[in-house]
């Protein structure tokens, strides 16, 4: 059992302060302290970070930074920055930071510095994607490229596929753009049913270049420009690969000419500011791609630099374990209020929950405590009229994270300000409720009063920014890549591995022979014998 978090000194001293503040409500901390709405705020890169409508004091807040420096945040966040293997597990550095500090930069990994490896690649990704926009690479037959389909799944899907609808707005809109990832036959025939494959490019993304999912969909993506195109000598033209994997893109077939490297020390989750946003790139031109790593950046050096009572991505995190530990929530919602980012929650679920979902502490112990929180959301104001009901009236306590921008990329008034006011009144309204005295003013049946109760109290972060811009994205995409570092320090668990999907996969693979050969003896379980007989049959 792990005890050295929970038998801290600062962890001890949060647990009697929550017993003493853990009844307060939201509204009593706004009606003592007036200015609470803009001194609980940091305003840093553009953002405007409200996070007064929690159920913290200022003695919280001192409380949870004391209990990260305790648990030595600022040193593991520099052994992060400086390249040292902190992902211990796979005896890795983890650098996704690299893949974003500017030319000139000095970053070292066993000895060479890396940084001038990452613009090698960026330099080659925006040349190729330059070649795709300008209709200058040529397929097989001659005819310019249309049609860009990404074969990836996981952190090699979610942050290309998100970032894709979130800058749809800035994307070469003569490209159509198609994303596969089930090993579902389905996802990769309606992906290309309107497509020719002599106008069409396939990228195939994979870390590993192994993923069962991903060869799947590659093989059959192959034979499928190979039946249309006839000579496998237009194999090169029409596929391309993103890997660490060079043996195993040559093994497929890629020219390594039209590959786009990355590297171990980059997880497949924090890879979306490496090649494996190549998609991104060809869609919205290598000048807002740049835009875009350089918004990662300045939230990178925020967080590497900023005090921790004015660092976003450390009070997020913070937030976080107070009410995961303490308050016992089981769930964080994240409610953009802008179409594009539709897909951001669900990139979120990986990053969040691939990364903090360990029980297992860096000494091998197991943890006493909860860790990951389960992620989820979609965009408002759809989940108004779906899910809020529960998080407004239901028994359960779920803080949320709404994120809007002051201008829409699509301005049709009076759309933004109705969507605005939305965001901002849900806010207010789980945050203060409405009081029995109130409804009752209101009139009607007196029995149908407790109904209309909302008792207040519901936690929520506004993020605020100008507009959903490349650079700006970058921003809240390393925001919540550090407000995971940020918990996992705090839980004494590596984010940085996967082991827990392990198992599944190679399940899977028994199976497989299992269900193709109906003469095969079978000896699971019950369930698992009797589910497999059922598709034999
Ligand atoms: O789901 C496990 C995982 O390893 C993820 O971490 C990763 O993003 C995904 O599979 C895809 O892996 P690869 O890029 O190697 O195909």
């Amino acid at each position: 059992m792990s005890t050295a978090l929970t038998n801290s000194e600062s962890w001890k001293a949060l647990e009697k302060h929550f017993g003493e503040i853990k009844s307060t409500t939201i509204k009593t901390l706004f009606e003592e302290d007036k200015n609470r709405g803009t001194s609980l705020l940091v305003k840093e890169l553009g953002i405007y970070f409200d996070f007064s409508k929690h159920r913290i004091t200022d003695e919280t807040l001192e409380l949870l930074f004391k209990l990260a420096e305790s648990r030595g945040l600022e040193s593991k966040r520099e052994a992060m920055f400086s390249g040292e293997k902190i992902n211990t597990t796979e005896n890795r550095a983890v650098l996704h930071t690299a893949l974003r500090a500017p030319k000139g930069s000095i970053i070292m990994v066993d000895g060479r510095n890396v940084v001038p490896d990452v613009h090698e690649v960026l330099d080659k990704m925006a040349d190729f994607s330059n070649k795709i926009r300008n209709g200058s690479w040529k397929g097989h037959t001659g005819k310019p490229i249309k049609n860009i389909v990404n074969i990836g799944i996981g952190g090699s899907d979610l942050g290309p596929v998100m970032a894709y609808e979130a800058l749809k707005f800035y994307s070469k809109r003569a490209l159509t753009f198609r994303y596969v990832s089930n090993v579902d036959g389905s996802d990769f025939a309606e992906a290309v049913t309107d497509l020719q494959a002599d106008e069409t490019l396939f990228i195939i993304s994979s870390k590993t270049f192994t993923t069962l999912e991903t060869m799947t969909n590659a093989q059959i993506a192959r034979a499928w420009a190979l039946k249309q195109l006839g000579d496998p000598s237009a194999i090169a033209r029409h596929f391309v690969a993103v890997s660490t994997n060079e043996k195993e893109v040559i093994k497929f077939g890629i020219d390594p000419q039209n590959m786009f490297g990355f590297w171990d020390w980059v997880g497949g989750r924090y890879s979306m500011s490496a090649a494996i946003g190549l998609s991104t790139m060809i869609a919205i031109g290598p000048d807002h791609y740049h835009e875009m790593l350089k918004g990662f950046h300045e939230m990178d050096e925020h967080f590497r630099t900023a005090p921790l009572n004015k660092n976003i991505p450390v009070i997020m995190g913070m937030l976080g374990v107070w009410y995961n530990n303490f308050f016992g929530v089981q769930t964080q919602a994240v409610f953009p209020y802008e179409n594009y980012l539709k897909r951001f929650p669900a990139y979120l679920q990986q990053l969040t929950m691939e990364s903090l979902g360990k029980h297992i502490t860096l000494k091998g112990e197991k943890t006493e405590y909860q860790t990951g929180t389960v992620y989820w959301g979609e965009p408002g104001t759809n989940g108004q009229h779906s899910f809020y009901q529960l998080i407004h009236q239901g028994t359960r306590l779920i803080p949320i994270d709404f994120i809007g921008f002051k201008e829409s990329l699509n301005n049709l008034p009076p759309h933004q300000d109705y969507l605005i006011a939305n965001m901002i009144a849900q806010g207010e309204a789980l945050a203060f409720g409405k009081t029995t005295e109130e409804v009752r003013k209101e009139g009607g049946p007196e029995q149908l009063n407790p109904h209309k109760v909302f008792e207040g109290n519901r936690p929520s972060s506004a993020f605020f920014l100008d507009k959903l811009s490349p650079e700006n994205l970058g921003k809240l995409v390393a925001m919540y890549e550090h407000s995971v570092f940020v918990q996992g320090v705090i839980w004494d668990i590596n984010p940085f591995d996967q082991m827990g999907v392990e198992l599944g996969k190679v399940l899977a693979q028994n199976i497989i022979p299992e269900l193709q050969d109906k003469q095969q003896t079978i000896a699971h379980d019950s369930s698992t014998n009797a589910l497999i007989e059922f598709y034999r049959q």
